[in-house]
């Protein structure tokens, strides 16, 4: 081991918020930000549970816990009579291997900071495998249609998606005009083929905003909580500080509180459709706040509007982008109403910045890859994707009722109880505030079950305990083996900690 550290040497640790309560996950967080920021490094060992606990004036086994989870999710290791230490693996799984195999005891060289923070975001982002509950797995009646199949046979291999030359970074012209077309008729997003750029998913489309709108020192407002792929990206790239995260309510974005917190931020990151992961809708009054703040601040809106085309009840809201197409980046991906791995979407941005998000995007992939573009193209404009729309709504309307039902029927109540919405392709399912949401869902994908925790998705980790269900065309029967497995592991996290504490009731939020 490299050196041994003690409290004082974590400085990054700081205090625990003893009237936020559960200390465990906390220091969890504030474990794993030391980790992701390099305060602490591979190979550096930890205080014993003793120390630390005393140290930091809590009970030992909080201090256990939070050690155990972090094993359990591979950012520490420990050995018997060496102890607890930062996971080796961290520093990069090559440098290990080559140095395991060549019978290298002393510690690996840490990776620069900036690799270190990418490495987090791979482990973070693992795909989900796909089973019950992850999102967006398009199986059975959610499968694309065989037309889908057919056209593609057709123009990959003579018509004109065979093989050319480079393409138009912007995105192919044809599809583009199926993509204007389609989020005029269908979302109320005002625009021209000319300001389509076909992206590769909203998740290029957050990155190119981010590189073509925030200065180094511009501050962001993104939800508390957010969609990780935002935060992430604020996390990993440029300085430090600039992502501001203001709450939301049953409104959506509080504005007035972003207005307090950071009136000067150059970009908003909203989900104002949907709101990720909650589910509400934005309020009218916030949108029109919204844009008045945008237009006084000479900032920007970003818009993801990642699966509004699945609402149960009534017709999708309209977009932001309508109200102000000069302040809006409107971002709209074909991963939720077709399937993820096409890895295509769109970026609909304001005249005046399509040059900077083609510029941006030539340094990232310089084009999409062309053949898909066209099949994609001809799908929309041959009008199959309203039509699959329309099916897979009907679909998941079914899954979705099936997925409530049984979370009622296998779930116990007072520990598990899902959050209202009407619309998307997951619900949130919040957790008795004693339950610890990343280990509960650390264990359910041990034991197959697919799921995210809603935890991390708030500022430094810290909000309220839930699990994230996606929805997809499972069965009944799949998606009911997975809840009871799910309600098994709840309901023992839950006598754990009250065996631990000595709590009788379990704490609704
Ligand atoms: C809120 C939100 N935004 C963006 C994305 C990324 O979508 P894409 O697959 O188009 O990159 C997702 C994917 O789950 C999402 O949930």
């Amino acid at each position: 081991m490299s050196r041994t550290a003690n409290t004082p040497q974590i400085p990054a640790l700081g205090e625990l918020d003893r009237s936020a309560g559960a200390l465990g996950r906390q220091l969890a967080q504030k474990l794993r930000d030391a980790i992701k920021s390099a305060a602490l490094k591979p190979g550096e060992s930890l205080p014993s549970t003793r120390a630390l606990a005393s140290s930091l004036g809590i009970a030992r086994g909080t201090v256990v816990e939070a050690f155990e989870q972090l094993i359990a999710e591979g950012f520490l290791e420990s050995s018997p009579g060496v102890g607890t230490y930062v996971a080796h693996s961290l520093a990069g799984p090559t440098r290990t291997t080559r140095r395991r195999s060549a019978g290298l005891t002393e510690s690996p060289q840490p990776l620069p900071e900036s690799a270190q923070r990418f490495h987090s975001v791979a482990l973070q982002f693992e795909p989900l495998p796909q089973v019950p509950f992850a999102v967006s797995v398009p199986v059975g009646a959610a499968a694309p249609s065989p037309v889908w199949r057919q056209l593609g046979n057709r123009l990959r291999a003579h018509g004109t998606g065979a093989p050319a030359g480079y393409g138009d970074p912007q995105g192919e012209l044809s599809l583009r005009q199926a993509i204007a077309e389609y989020v005029r008729r269908s979302r109320s997003v005002r625009c021209e083929p000319e300001q389509v750029i076909v992206t590769t998913g909203t998740q290029q489309g957050l990155f190119l905003s981010c590189l073509v709108l925030l200065g180094t020192k511009d501050f962001a407002w993104v939800e508390n909580p957010a969609y990780s792929g935002i935060t992430a990206i604020l996390d990993a790239v440029g300085e430090p500080g600039r992502m501001v995260r203001v709450p939301v309510d049953e409104e959506g974005l509080d504005v007035e509180a972003g207005i307090r917190l950071r009136a000067d931020a150059r970009v908003a990151f909203v989900t104002p459709s949907h709101q990720y992961p909650l589910g509400m809708p934005m309020s009218m009054a916030r949108r029109t706040a919204l844009l008045a703040w945008a237009r006084a601040q000479a900032a920007w809106i970003v818009e993801d509007d990642y699966d509004s085309q699945l609402r149960y009840s009534g017709h999708p809201f309209p977009s932001m982008q309508g109200l102000d197409p000069e302040r809006v980046i409107y971002l709209g991906t074909f991963s939720k109403v077709l399937f993820p791995s096409l890895r295509l979407g769109y970026a609909i941005v304001p005249p005046q910045l399509v040059k900077a998000f083609c510029g941006a995007r030539i340094l990232l992939d310089r084009h999409p890859p062309s053949a898909d573009q066209y099949v994609l193209g001809a799908f929309i404009s041959e009008g199959h994707l309203e039509r699959h729309i329309r099916r897979v709504r009907s679909v998941y309307t079914q899954c979705r009722s099936n997925l409530f039902d049984i979370v009622r029927e296998v779930l116990p109540g007072d520990l598990a109880w899902l959050q209202a919405s009407d619309q998307g392709m997951h619900s949130v399912l919040w957790l008795a505030s004693h339950i610890d949401d990343v280990a509960v869902c650390t264990q359910a994908m041990r034991e197959g079950v697919a799921v995210r925790p809603v935890s991390p998705m708030y500022h430094e980790g810290m909000g309220p305990p839930g699990i994230l269900l996606g929805l997809s065309a499972f069965t009944k029967e799949q998606m009911g083996e997975a809840a009871q497995k799910l309600a098994r592991i709840i309901s023992e996290f839950s006598k754990d900690v009250k065996r631990r504490t000595g709590t009788k009731k379990s704490r609704k939020q």
